[in-house]
């Protein structure tokens, strides 16, 4: 949530900066502002809207040219979305500017501090404090470092800051803490941002920094400290991607780009993990097999569609584990006093590795004792650097908004740990197990065929456009995959979107069925779970016998299904626990084609931010 930028170096900071920020608009896209510093004064320009209403107005109002310079598009938390709400704060000389991701929760008190001290607050942000206060410590200290070490000893809450003094021309300085802030090591020039993305054009050399600490940033080097001045350590670690993978790579929509590479993000996440004799080598789990072999519960915390990879992911566990397994939202988890102890492993589930409700719910963990496992997309996040254990996804970076290739590939994380757990355990693996792994050795190829016949999937979406609401259902690992559907239509196509479990049906939501409503239903496999399967079967005519019009998920060859769906999606036959890979698909697809054919944007859809770093 919010983009953050600063750069110092020889280039143009604006140019740096705008770049950046276009970046980093998936975290936020109400408003958008820059300054540079030159000539011994610092100026600055910010917009409300989209990033492209800023770069307007530089056009029509240009800033004078700079090399030092930082940059925000916001994600409204305090205040609307207006031009003085917009980022950066200036204080009142105009000499401070300051950038801010994340919430002051003390900033009520500071403001009224600041205004009998003489200081004139404009806007309704908790941010323009901070450049207040920056400004009085650094008049006493002469160093904007020490001033913002200072000033965060007072602060209370999630932040991230950059900000530039007119008194030190060539500096940057930043500040963290719980949200993130990546410094970009090049030569001559150093970069800070909310993400590498923002700067991987320029380097691939990268240091996340850590829990309340300050970075100095000059053109020659970065100094980091603690808030209490100490000197910290720190060390750079090369990022694996390049810019081109946070291109659109000729496609519309990241959107679409992301959902074409889940074979290839699903084939790397299973790469070295398995090996030919088809064991799990998961060496990055640094939880020792002996206190796994000990685990007697497994608690999955996770948010939105992390949290429906974790739903299945529960399933996987306890049929292949026989550990008990709760799945939680991440949000709601530390408030209810939860059981935890040595013996529960609690997995983390999170794509940008910054969600705050994730991140509060493993701290909650950890304080009871329980060791915590994340799985998570973004290499040095704070959600893996302050778990027992990580599991890397290999989707790459995912920029649009609504998560896609992250999912699938938090699923296939998800059957790895479940399937190690089972053989640090010695559960006796029946041929289902061995069959699970060559399937999984495989299904990178069976997401590829669904992509391949996905034009009737987006015909049918394009017919729906003036619809109001889909409902979704599904049993078993159907289910999740039902409210990921459902999700995903509501984020993207503004819909009223419901998934159900299929059995609950008759229990009160078969009231909503009426004449042509469209309902999405996903069937389990008719081979494995036949009982399943066949139940699901009556489902659908009892919602087709309501004038319903179904829209049918099912594998290959089920032919059952065939005189009751209206629009049949044809997915390739799978394991039951694994047709959420295949299945998932075609309704990312739907979603994206519903919210293109009703004019929304794709990418950046309303009122949302990817990474959401505040409670
Ligand atoms: C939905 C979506 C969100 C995220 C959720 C968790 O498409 O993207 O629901 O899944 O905000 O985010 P991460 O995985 O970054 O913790």
């Amino acid at each position: 949530m919010c983009g953050i930028v600063g750069y110092v170096g020889a280039q143009s900071a604006l140019d740096v900066v705008i770049a950046g920020l276009k970046r980093l608009e998936y975290r936020g896209y109400d408003s958008a502002g820059v300054a540079v510093l030159a000539d011994g004064s610092l100026a600055a320009a910010k917009k409300a809207g989209k990033l492209v209403n800023l770069e307007k107005e530089l056009v029509a109002h240009p800033l004078p040219a700079g090399s030092t310079g930082l940059g925000h598009t916001r994600w409204a938390t305090h205040g609307g979305p207006t031009d003085t709400n917009a980022h950066p704060h200036l204080d009142n000389a105009g000499r401070v500017a300051v950038v801010h991701n994340g919430i002051i929760e003390n900033f009520a008190a500071l403001r009224t501090e600041l205004a009998e001290r003489g200081h004139r607050l404009e806007s309704e942000t908790d941010t323009e404090v901070v450049a207040h206060l920056l400004a009085e410590q650094f008049s006493a200290t002469g160093d904007l470092a020490e001033a913002m070490r200072q000033v965060c000893r007072r602060l209370e809450g999630a932040f991230t800051l950059v900000a530039a003094h007119a008194d030190e021309p060539d500096v940057v300085v930043g500040a963290r803490r719980n949200s993130p802030l990546v410094v970009g090591v090049g030569e001559g020039e150093n970069f800070l941002a909310s993400d590498v993305a923002a700067f991987i054009a320029h380097t691939r050399s990268a240091i996340e920094l850590g829990q309340d600490q300050v970075v100095e940033l000059r053109r020659e080097g970065v100094t980091v400290t603690n808030f209490d001045g100490s000197v910290a350590s720190v060390r750079a670690y090369h990022v694996d991607w390049d810019a081109s993978a946070a291109e659109k790579g000729g496609y519309d929509y990241f959107m679409l780009k992301e959902i074409a590479e889940q074979p290839k993000a699903v084939a790397d996440t299973l790469l070295g993990r398995i090996d030919a004799s088809g064991s799990l080598t998961l060496d990055e789990v640094r939880i020792p097999a002996s206190v796994l072999r000990e685990v007697d519960k497994v608690v999955i915390v996770a948010c939105g569609t992390a949290y429906h990879a974790g739903m299945i992911a529960k399933l996987a566990i306890e049929h292949w584990t026989r550990i008990p397994c709760e799945t939680e939202l991440a949000s709601e988890f530390r408030y209810r006093d939860p059981i935890l102890d040595q013996r529960t492993l609690v997995v983390a589930i999170s794509q940008s590795g910054e969600t705050m409700d994730t991140l509060m719910a493993l701290r909650h963990a950890r304080e009871q004792g329980a060791r915590v496992l994340a799985i998570c997309n973004t290499n040095g996040s704070t959600i893996p650097r302050e778990s027992d254990a990580v599991l890397y996804t290999h989707a790459g970076p995912e920029v649009a908004v609504a998560s896609t290739k992250a999912f699938l590939t938090q699923l296939v994380a998800c059957y790895l740990v479940a399937l190690y757990l089972g053989q640090v355990r010695g559960t006796k693996w029946g041929d289902e197990i061995e069959a699970v792994v060559r399937e999984l050795s495989d299904i990178a190829a069976a997401v590829d065929t669904v992509l391949e016949t996905m034009e009737p999937v987006r015909e049918l979406a394009r017919s729906l456009a003036d619809k109001n609401t889909v409902l979704f259902l599904g049993r078993h690992v159907g289910y999740p995959v039902a409210l990921e559907g459902a999700l995903k239509l509501k984020e993207l196509a503004y819909m009223h979107a419901e998934g159900f479990a299929a059995g609950e049906l008759k229990h009160g939501p078969i009231a909503l069925i009426e004449k042509d409503l469209p309902v999405v239903v996903v069937v389990p496999s008719p081979r494995g779970r036949s009982v399943l399967h066949d139940k699901i079967v009556s489902n659908i005519q009892e919602i087709r016998a309501r004038g319903a019009r179904t829209i049918v998920i099912a594998e290959e060859g089920d032919e059952a299904v065939v005189p009751y769906a209206d629009h049949l999606i044809r997915i390739p036959a799978t394991p039951t626990l694994l047709q959420p890979l295949v299945a998932t698909v075609p309704l990312q697809v739907f979603a994206c084609e519903l919210a293109t054919a009703r004019g929304n944007e794709v990418d950046q859809p309303r009122n949302l931010a990817k990474s959401v770093t505040v409670e």
